[in-house]
């Protein structure tokens, strides 16, 4: 093959100056950079940073106010996302975007359902067949009919792989695609990578794991307020040095600071909570100052045992009792208001944020009752802005102001308002599903330093669930490990300065393994 003709079909995806203003903000600014095919090329930077921008400008669902873009040596400017999938380019998007209705198959085949459906009349069996292929692709080990909306954000992220894999694009791009994956399904989705990457497909990937980065990426650009910082193939790339690039400083990687758990005040019991399907026999008690970490693999249950704690669900067998007190806990609102047990979901995009909203109203959501004043009943508007202010800024929300629309937010800063609302809220037991997916690095940090004031300073119990191994060990006082809907074992004094990281990791392998 001669060198002309190779520019021509295997030419990079390159971008020239592109540039992309919302209203006052300059979202992307001057970015040029070139995407090879067969490599895996990672976007990383801080939340608001401008990689979901970038990502959409190259798909099509927005246009660059300037700059130029090319594919194979030809000019790329596709004017929506259906035309960038024309041309092989396809995104799985940082929001979940699925059919909620719909199968799991019908979902993947979105865009071939006029293929298995001669005549337009669909044929199931065939769609099953098609969807199943991609389905154990990605390993989505589910019947292809289930209905979409009952699954958890993990099977959710994965049914939009599997549309990408479906569509047989050329350029693959993922934002955050393992944000809610499981440690062995983000294994099985980098192995599918490679096997993309072997295929000669060329795959953009954003994500703030700086280990599965570098795990897999063969390059990396940073970009910072817009701008692209540097590209550096990642074999060259320290860590440290990747990491003062996204956001300007070193971060200090210190465990936190023991927590101190009141041993004879025992906030919560949970004797024997059952509900066909969700939770088995779950049984603990947690008390005050305690931050309870709940690890488990998807599907293990800690969510759905969750829901059926504060309401969400109803219990079929068991009793719960706060501050020794059985409770009586229908709705929600019962948990919140009466019990003061507060959960943030891990499903934010879905659940968490009210995107039409301001981000004041978003954050003190939950806060009205307490800023009313005692006698006139009105809330001041003052106190409320103080709180949603300070909460920015402890948080470091990227928002131009408090007015600013949820909706208008990037992704990431959308997952720090939803928890800044409970961190607010006035709530003595607090439930936190999965804190720190899709934040970047230095939010992270911020956010496991106000886990932790709030056990150890304020006293609040907490329980955390969480599937990132280093950040439950970091914070958690004891462990309950879940699986198959139960808890299978204990995992006690981490605060043990002569346990190390690795001791306790084990620990918690062996238990899994014993079931797995
Ligand atoms: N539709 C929009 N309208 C107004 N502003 C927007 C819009 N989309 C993005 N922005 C702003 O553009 C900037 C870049 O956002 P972008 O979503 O690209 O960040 P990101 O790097 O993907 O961040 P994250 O890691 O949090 O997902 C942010 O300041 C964001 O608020
Ligand atoms: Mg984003």
């Amino acid at each position: 093959m001669s060198a002309s003709e190779q520019k021509s079909t295997t030419g990079p995806l390159a971008l020239r100056g592109i540039t992309k203003s919302f209203p006052g903000v300059r979202a992307v600014d001057n970015v040029s950079v070139d995407f090879y095919p067969g490599k895996i090329h990672a976007l990383m930077g801080e939340n608001g940073a401008g990689k979901s921008t970038v990502m959409k400008i190259i798909t099509g669902i927005y246009q660059p106010d300037s700059g130029e873009m090319s594919f194979h040596g030809e000019r790329l400017a596709p004017r929506s996302y259906r035309e960038s999938l024309a041309m092989g380019i396809d995104i799985v998007h940082q929001e979940i975007q699925v059919v909620p209705e719909a199968s799991v198959a019908e979902n993947i085949m979105l865009d071939k359902l006029s293929l298995v459906s001669p005549g337009g009349r669909v044929n199931w069996r065939r769609l099953y067949e098609e969807a199943s292929v991609f389905m154990q692709e990605v390993g989505l080990h589910l019947p292809p009919s289930t209905v979409v909306r009952q699954l958890s954000a993990a099977y959710k992220q994965l049914i939009q792989i599997a549309r990408a894999l479906a569509a047989r694009a050329t350029v693959i791009l993922l934002d955050e695609p393992t944000s809610s994956l499981s440690l062995s399904e983000s294994d099985n989705l980098f192995n599918l990578l490679d096997g993309l990457k072997q295929r000669g497909v060329t795959v953009i990937y954003v994500s703030h794991k700086i280990e599965e980065v570098y795990r897999i990426a063969d390059s990396i650009s940073v970009m910072r307020d817009g701008k692209l910082i540097g590209t550096r193939p990642r074999a060259e790339l320290e860590r440290n040095e990747l990491v003062r690039m996204m956001i300007g400083r070193d971060l200090r990687e210190q465990r936190i600071g023991s927590t101190k758990v009141s041993e004879s005040k025992v906030v919560l019991k949970v004797e024997a909570l059952s509900k066909a399907g969700k939770c088995t026999d779950i049984s603990f008690e947690l008390r005050e100052g305690e931050i309870l970490g709940f690890y488990g693999l998807i599907g293990a249950g800690r969510t759905e045992f969750a829901r059926v704690l504060i309401g969400e669900d109803q219990a079929d067998s068991g009793s719960v009792y706060v501050n020794g007190q059985k409770a009586t806990i229908r709705r929600v609102s019962d948990a919140l208001f009466r019990y003061k047990i507060g959960y943030v979901t891990e499903n934010r995009k879905e659940e968490g944020l009210f995107l039409g909203e301001s981000v004041l109203t978003n954050l003190t959501l939950l806060v009205w009752k307490r800023m009313r004043h005692p006698l006139t009943r009105y809330i001041s508007r003052k106190k409320e802005e103080v709180a949603a202010r300070k909460m920015v800024s402890e948080l470091s929300v990227r928002a131009r102001s408090l007015a600013d629309l949820a909706a208008n937010l990037s992704g990431g800063n959308q997952q720090k308002i939803s928890i800044g609302r409970w961190l607010l809220a006035d709530c003595d037991i607090l439930i936190i599903d999965e804190p720190t997916v899709g934040v970047d690095v230095g939010a992270k940090e911020q956010i496991h330093q106000l886990i932790w004031n709030l056990a150890r300073l304020e006293r609040k119990a907490i329980i955390l669930i969480s599937s990132e191994m280093a950040e439950i060990i970091r914070l958690s006082s004891r462990i309950l490990v879940f699986a198959n809907q139960q808890i299978i074992g204990e995992v006690g004094r981490l605060d043990d300065e002569e346990r190390s990281y690795a001791k306790v990791r084990d620990e918690i392998g062996n238990l899994l393994s014993a079931i797995h």
